[in-house]
């Protein structure tokens, strides 16, 4: 007899609930350290929950209908959820970015969405950020049904993180007592921290940022690894409920991000090695009564960072 398989509807149903794994290691001994795998979502990261989550509410309240053009800004992750889920809603998107994506991402990104804009004229410190958006706004007036995302100031990137991963980590043990995010537009931290309080208000939410971004207030410095970090801070922000930020350095990422490949197997992205190094150097020194429940993400694999963090040559070349 054949046995009925159950069959998910389209890749985009598979969106989150995400495996959770329980990582064991001497250098993590003093805690329960829980992590959410968010390379099993169907573009490959945590992203995709934001993109479907927005796109679906816009839809739902309105603020957009069939022939809106959708705009983003974005290099990265984003930019592969949100070119693929509105290719799979019918909706046409044009995305902006710069020389600064990877070829792969480039590649990705030219082949679902709609239309790419590249800007290659620098601003006048050197990055992209200013002339990008202005390209943004051009588009914006030049297409009057349209709607830019703006992932760093629009309330319901945060709310995507609040109804989903929030919750999930919610569930990843019968006590959540820290939990860590990195950070770059914000949308995770804000809506996960909103979350978490309000089931465990005891709980603490530690920020993970690097060295060179000025989210938190740190001096600017060039950086080279996406994902994590920023060079404006992100209005969302504003909401979301944080105890307290640590700081990893570039090299650090490489570093634990190598690490978690040869010691746990796992082949994670830059935020992922972020996350862990943080972890590792709060509780190095940390007295405590009992051991606590640390929950954390594994925002995307480490396929993406292929000519990076993971090329030997391109780490020596960039002195991390
Ligand atoms: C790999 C990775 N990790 C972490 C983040 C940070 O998430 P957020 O933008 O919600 O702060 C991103 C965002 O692009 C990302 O791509």
């Amino acid at each position: 007899m054949i046995e009925t398989l159950e069959m998910a509807d389209g890749i985009f149903s598979t969106v989150g609930n995400t495996p959770l794994i329980r990582i064991n290691g001497e250098e993590i001994s003093s805690i329960n350290l829980y992590v959410k795998m968010e390379s099993f979502n169907p573009t490959g990261s945590v992203k995709d929950r934001a993109a479907t989550y927005i796109i679906n509410k816009l839809l739902r309240t309105g603020e957009i209908n069939k022939d809106t053009i959708i705009i983003e800004s974005t290099s990265g992750n984003f930019g592969i959820a949100l070119s693929s889920y509105c290719k799979e809603r019918g909706l046409d998107f044009y995305c902006v970015i710069d020389p600064l994506i990877s070829s792969v991402n480039e590649t990705i990104i030219n082949s679902l969405s709609t239309k790419v804009f590249k800007v290659i004229e620098p601003d006048a410190n050197g990055g992209y950020l200013v002339n990008r958006i202005k390209k943004v706004q051009e588009l914006r007036e030049q297409f009057p049904n349209s709607y830019w995302i703006n992932q760093y100031g629009n309330p319901y990137n945060a709310e995507a993180y609040y109804h989903t991963l929030g919750g999930e980590m919610c569930e990843a043990a019968d006590r959540v007592d820290y939990v860590f995010v990195g950070v770059s537009s914000g949308g995770t931290i804000t809506g996960v921290s909103r979350k978490i309080k309000d089931v465990y208000p005891n709980a603490k939410i530690i920020a993970v940022d690097i060295v060179g971004s000025v989210i938190f207030g740190g001096p600017a410095k060039k950086r080279y690894i996406p994902g994590i970090g920023s060079s404006k801070v992100p209005p969302i922000l504003e909401f979301a409920k944080i105890d307290e930020v640590v700081y990893v350095s570039e090299t650090e990422v490489v570093n634990n991000c190598n690490e978690l490949l040869k010691k746990h197997l796992i082949f994670a992205g830059g935020s992922s090695g972020a996350n862990f190094a943080a972890i590792k150097q709060y509780f190095s020194d940390k007295k405590l009564d009992k051991k606590p429940n640390v929950v954390t993400l594994f925002a995307d694999r480490g396929d993406r960072y292929f000519d990076t963090i993971y090329n030997a040559e391109w780490c020596a070349r960039t002195k991390l």
